[in-house]
């Protein structure tokens, strides 16, 4: 890689990307400090759910984020909404399914709100008539965020910033676009098979570490590193984002029955469609802080890693497969579920061994670097750098 990535209107330094010090990781007050200046939802660009997630006119909790609701209109418009009731602050809805109803509800008092936040009303309670009424209501109203949309994806957003964010996200477009693979970014056509929540034990950040590494697919992930080509790498980034694209490996998943027999599915697919198997093995997409979409060939998986404490995060997971794929290949998409699995255990482990070396590290009173980015060659961690080059820009910057 060369000593400085460009495109039109970001730059991007590796090797002169320090990795991020050792008390940045599991502390109380870094934590308390990247709820405020990473996840509120006017702090930068946040992911808070995809089309996918409500496809009817009804509301839901944000995705990872049960401090917010998605509402969506009968015409279509999607809303940020605090959930939270404004009669006694209690949350308005406590599950993560889709309500198909016009209005959100308080249960605990009667209190409604449309889909825009503004009140409808309350059991047996008069907010009074004319301007003084009308004004208590918008008092009341459920507080509303702005966001911004991409390929179905919707997310939190500074509103100074918002055409910058947007202007970030039209670069992985261009990124796809290049590739000739522009339409792998829409989920028309697709449907999603599963969500589940995955636990884990460290800082949120190491999981985002090894979404950025690629440097540990050849030697760990032998399954994985068959389907995938390591040596065909191309990254991509911008201002909060990177993408590495794989073309797929001539092994064929060699390596483990279930790559290949991803491998094998994938060209009956194609074939039965009339259409010849894509060379792109994956794009791995990642949206900071905390968003991760992996466009495979033949799935599609949306992740977020959602902190919950300074050394605990759970990463949400939903699997997306085309809509036609278990008709015309009875079993693939549970077979490249099964594939994509392998790799996550071997993630798991991965990921948590770091986090037991920092403190193994800490413990021992070891004042080095806690990372050492491997930028040789096809930079293999430049996903990493990149990372903790956002992370300490994000942080240095003034709250507010
Ligand atoms: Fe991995």
């Amino acid at each position: 890689m060369s000593t400085v990535w460009r495109r039109p209107g970001y730059e991007f330094e590796p090797a002169a990307t320090p990795p991020l010090p050792p008390n940045a990781y599991a502390s109380a007050e870094v934590f308390a400090d990247e709820q405020q200046r990473l996840f509120a939802p006017t702090s930068g660009l946040t992911y808070v759910g995809h089309d996918l997630l409500l496809p009817q006119a009804g509301h839901r909790r944000a995705d990872g984020d049960p401090r917010l609701l998605l509402t969506r209109d009968d015409t279509g418009a999607v809303r940020l909404l605090a959930n939270v009731c404004t009669h006694a602050c209690r949350p308005l809805v406590t599950d993560d399914l889709p309500v198909c109803r016009s209005t959100v509800l308080c249960e605990y008092h009667d209190w409604s709100f449309r889909r825009d936040g503004s009140l409808i009303g309350g059991r047996n309670i008069d907010f009074g008539s004319g301007a003084d009424g009308t004004a208590v209501r918008d008092r009341l109203a459920l507080p509303s965020f702005p966001t911004i949309s991409w390929h179905g994806f919707h997310f939190a957003v500074d509103p100074h910033h918002a055409d910058a964010y947007a202007a970030d996200l039209a670069r992985i477009d261009a990124d796809f676009a290049e590739r000739g693979i522009a339409h792998w970014l829409d989920l028309d056509g697709w449907v999603m098979a599963s969500t589940h929540d995955d636990p884990y034990r460290g800082d949120w950040k190491m999981f985002l570490e090894v979404f950025g590494d690629c440097y540990h697919v050849p030697p760990y992930h032998p399954g994985l590193a068959s389907f995938v080509d390591c040596g065909s790498i191309e990254w991509t980034f911008g201002e909060n984002f990177h993408v590495q694209f794989l073309q797929l490996s001539s092994e064929r998943g060699a390596k483990s029955a279930r790559y290949a027999d991803w491998m094998n599915g994938l060209d009956r697919y194609y074939a039965l469609r009339g259409e010849a198997t894509p060379h792109t093995a994956v794009a791995w997409v990642g949206v900071y802080p905390n968003m991760m979409f992996e466009v495979y060939n033949g799935l599609r998986v949306i992740s977020v890693a959602v902190p919950v404490g300074p050394d605990q995060y759970v990463n949400r997971v939903h699997y997306c497969v085309p809509a036609d794929m278990e008709q015309l290949v009875p079993g693939l998409p549970q077979a490249i579920r099964a594939a994509y699995d392998e790799t996550v255990e071997e993630d798991r482990t991965l990921v948590e061994t770091r986090y037991d070396g920092m403190l193994a590290a800490a413990s021992l009173g070891l004042t080095g670097d806690r990372y050492f980015t491997n930028l040789s060659g096809p930079a293999l961690e430049a996903g990493v750098a990149h990372f903790h080059d956002w992370w300490t820009r994000r942080l240095a910057q003034p709250v507010g």
